[in-house]
């Protein structure tokens, strides 16, 4: 019988531990670098960090002529790199969005973190330094973002329709109906999306920068309350692809507002920059990222489960005798 007291008093204290620990566990839940944090950062760290772009234009801007675009916007790292991640290589190899700027997609392949750290703090190029308005978090999330999160969808877009190659557009539907129709409506257009500036649908942007919607769909827009983001859904990079197919598949509830391609003079199907061994790769590291950082605390509730099986069939036996 005492046995079973000191067994009941073990059973509550240890619930109670649970229930600390589950708490403690739950709000930051993330205690490496943060991915899609790192993704807003690259699209606008200023909104992100609540610091203004310096004045002017970034001083590697006056290197190239072809893009006229200028001020804080000339600050993001997309500007430069594209939302693709590939730089000259890629959706920005020509038109007005061309700088000549490079493919981070295969230096992050090559680069360790410690130098793309260095490229972020001008130690590379005294001119793209952002040490003084990226801290130690904030470059790390960059990082994870560069080596883990960037997707080469190269091979799954046709460069002249923009249109999606082989998405699934079913899957797409049953995908956006889950986590996006609340807020987006069934044509894309419960919001009103800025863009280019003005207001579009996401019909729009799927259609005419199927980039920047993928890297948003999967990562979200700096600065608003978009809740749902395909990285927190656990899609895997073929269904930020599928979900993009069904909305190219609508007709644009807004297709009398909708801005000039943003791929202008984009030349036919030109050479494949890399080849699909970088997609299907990255695609299974962030698979593994995200089952490590669930994993830890699974196995604690895991232990603590069995202890308790333990304890229960040890204080039965022992109130048998
Ligand atoms: C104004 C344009 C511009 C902006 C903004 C910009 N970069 Fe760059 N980036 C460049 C250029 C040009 C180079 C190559 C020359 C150099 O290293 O300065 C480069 C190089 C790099 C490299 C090294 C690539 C290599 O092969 O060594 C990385 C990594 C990188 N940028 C990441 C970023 C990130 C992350 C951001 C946002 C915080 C960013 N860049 C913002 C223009 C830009
Ligand atoms: C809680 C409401 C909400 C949900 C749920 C939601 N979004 Fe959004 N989404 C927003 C808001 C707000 C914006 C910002 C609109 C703006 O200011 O341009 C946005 C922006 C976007 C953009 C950026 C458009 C652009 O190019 O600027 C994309 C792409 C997008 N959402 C896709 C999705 C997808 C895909 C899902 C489902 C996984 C989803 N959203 C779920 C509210 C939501």
């Amino acid at each position: 019988m005492r046995r079973l007291q000191f067994t009941g008093a073990i059973l509550v204290i240890l619930a109670l531990m649970m229930g600390v620990g589950a708490a403690l566990a739950a709000p930051p839940a993330q205690d490496g670098p943060n991915i899609p944090n790192g993704a807003q950062l690259y699209d606008d760290w200023s909104i992100v960090t609540g610091q203004s772009a310096p004045a002017g234009n970034q001083p590697l801007w006056a290197r190239q002529s072809t893009n006229t675009r200028s001020g804080p916007d000339t600050w993001r790292c997309v500007t430069c790199h594209g939302w693709d991640g590939m730089g000259k290589d890629g959706a920005y190899r020509s038109g007005s969005n061309y700088t000549g700027f490079p493919n981070l997609v295969s230096a992050a392949g090559t680069l360790s973190e410690a130098e793309i750290i260095a490229a972020l703090r001008g130690e590379k190029d005294a001119d793209h330094n952002f040490s003084a308005v990226l801290d130690d978090t904030s470059m790390a999330d960059l990082v994870a973002f560069l080596k883990n999160g960037l997707v080469d969808d190269t091979q799954y877009i046709n460069l002249t329709t923009l249109k999606v190659i082989d998405g699934d557009i079913g899957l797409g539907k049953e995908l956006y109906t889950q986590g996006c129709v609340s807020c987006h409506a069934e044509d894309g257009a419960g919001l009103p999306i800025r863009y280019e500036g003005r207001d579009a649908s996401l019909v729009t942007v799927a259609n005419t920068d199927p980039w920047r919607f993928l890297h948003k769909a999967r990562y979200g827009t700096p600065g608003n309350p978009m809740q749902k983001i395909g990285y927190d859904l656990g899609w895997d990079v073929q269904n930020g692809r599928d979900v993009l197919a069904y909305m190219q598949s609508l007709t644009d509830p807004r297709a009398q507002g909708t801005p000039p391609p943003a791929m202008e003079n984009r030349p036919p199907e030109a050479e494949k920059p890399t080849g699909p061994a970088t997609s299907w790769f990255s695609g299974i590291l962030t698979a593994l990222a995200a089952m490590f950082t669930t994993l830890g605390f699974n196995i604690l509730l895991f232990a603590v489960l069995i202890l308790i099986i333990f304890l229960l069939v040890w204080a039965i036996r022992g109130s048998k005798k």
